[in-house]
């Protein structure tokens, strides 16, 4: 049989590692695809570097109108990341009836929903399984693997990056801009890698996973996002003392009220694995009525680990291209007719514990003014204690766990004792969760 016939847009980091891996690799996948997978033509902006790295064997253009409207090629593979061109030019590659695979998170998180729309109605597939977790195979997971559950919530490092970052400052001593160098240097982070650190990166990964797990359209706009700049080391030392770790979590949670959706750092128990995920590794805990909790675990980043999930895209397409539509498995996981419209909760509605730093005057009575407004907005402590002034301070850092709380009593509390004279600086308050 001929081989399938691919136009890849964009030879950067992924771009590369894909041409690469194709090359190396394709006996093993022309023997598991069931024929030849071959990159037909490449669109970039840079040509003569793009020819440097593929050489004559493959037409190089700089317009990727040339790839997405060439008849020759079956598959588009869309790399170069952003929201515009790729939108506009993955929908006319849809509509000149190609298949897509993308890794583009930032693209379907925004635009997921019209793209899918589009691919449906001309009977075409979008894959994009490097779009979460790079080379960890977590869409194939949740879309297929564990389709006999109801998914009751999904928890993950999902940006390497920021998970880079914060391995780097606390096991070197690193600070937090030669850190994110490291990453742009090892090709971890976005094109602009605010993404990665503020948390949107992480947050349109989990707008995609809540999606599929829950049968709901993309609602990247619902998320809540909270990323790591603000940190500070003194909150990762207090954390550890207390047996936690902080990480860069995206969650989203069915609960009885609506879908909660957030990025934030969150203190992790030690003992958990996820505390224990390091550099830029990513994993991904979720947690299913029938199978319970389950995790995926790998390369979250980089040119080769992405490019492993986006030749799988292809293996697949390749597999499926000629089935009937209705018998493919659908990109959000569910039947189209099947989404429902959930609500979804805003942060304040979320329930769950929390760390706290104060910095107080060190006098009596300050502990028990403080106690008595938590008490009266329903927030039990956990855990204190109060780091020793330095000699001749006559200040004090007082750092307490809660119990589950809710944020909006969380918000009032901290208002109340925000204004208190005792209490001199703005509290520090970061999520916790205790992954049970
Ligand atoms: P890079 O910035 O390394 O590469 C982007 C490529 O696209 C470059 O070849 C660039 O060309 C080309 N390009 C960008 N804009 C245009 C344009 N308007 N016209 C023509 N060519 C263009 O990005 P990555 O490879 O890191 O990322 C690609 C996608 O994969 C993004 O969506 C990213 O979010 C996603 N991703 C990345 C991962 C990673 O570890 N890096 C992991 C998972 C997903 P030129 O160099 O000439 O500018
Ligand atoms: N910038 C992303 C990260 C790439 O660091 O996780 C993988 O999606």
């Amino acid at each position: 049989m001929k081989p399938i016939r691919v136009g890849l847009l964009g030879l950067g980091t992924v771009g590369r590692g894909t041409f690469n891996v194709l090359q190396r690799n394709q006996e093993v996948i022309r023997r598991r695809a069931g024929r030849g997978i071959e990159i037909a033509m490449v669109a970039v902006r840079d040509l003569a570097r793009a020819r440097a790295l593929v050489g004559d064997s493959v037409p190089v253009t700089d317009r990727l109108q040339d790839v997405v409207r060439n008849p020759d090629l079956d598959i588009v593979v869309e790399l170069i990341g952003g929201c515009e061109p790729a939108r506009a030019l993955v929908l006319d590659a849809i509509a000149h009836d190609k298949h897509v695979v993308t890794a583009n998170k930032a693209l379907l998180a925004v635009h997921g929903n019209e793209i899918f729309d589009a691919a449906r109605q001309m009977g075409v597939m979008v894959a994009f399984e490097a779009a979460v977790g790079g080379g960890i195979p977590i869409i194939k997971a949740l879309r297929e693997g564990l389709t006999a559950n109801r998914i009751e919530w999904i928890a993950g490092i999902i940006n390497g990056t920021s998970n880079f970052i914060l391995s780097r400052m606390r096991d070197t001593g690193a600070s937090f801009e030669t850190a994110l160098a490291q990453a742009q240097e090892l090709g971890y982070a976005e094109a602009d890698p605010r993404f990665d650190v503020n948390g949107t990166d992480a947050a349109h990964k989990i707008a995609i996973l809540s999606a599929i797990a829950f049968g709901v359209p993309i609602r990247f706009d619902a998320a809540y996002i909270e990323g790591i700049g603000s940190l500070a080391a003194a909150d990762i030392r207090y954390a550890e003392q207390l047996g936690y770790r902080i990480k860069l979590l995206g969650i989203t949670r069915l609960t009885p009220g609506g879908v909660e959706l957030r990025v934030h750092p969150t203190l992790v128990p030690m003992k958990r694995l996820l505390a224990n995920v390091e550099g830029a590794m990513n994993a991904v805990l979720v947690k299913g009525d029938a199978v319970g909790t389950t995790m995926y675990y790998g390369p979250g980043a980089g040119s080769e680990p992405t490019a492993s999930a986006v030749v799988a895209d292809l293996v697949d397409v390749t597999r499926m291209h000629t089935a009937d539509p209705d018998d493919r498995v659908p990109h959000l996981a569910f039947q189209p007719d099947a989404l429902v419209r959930l609500p979804w909760l805003s942060i304040e509605d979320t329930l769950t514990s929390y760390y706290f730093r104060m910095r107080v005057a060190d006098q009596p009575g300050v502990l028990a003014d403080i106690a008595r407004i938590l008490a009266d907005f329903h927030i039990s402590i956990d855990a204190l204690f109060q780091r020793e002034p330095a000699q001749g301070e006559n200040q004090a850092d007082v750092i307490m766990l809660t119990h589950e709380a809710l944020e909006r009593d969380v918000n009032t509390a901290l208002r109340r004792i925000e204004a208190l004279e005792t209490v001199l600086a703005p509290v520090i308050r970061i999520r916790q969760e205790s992954l049970a």
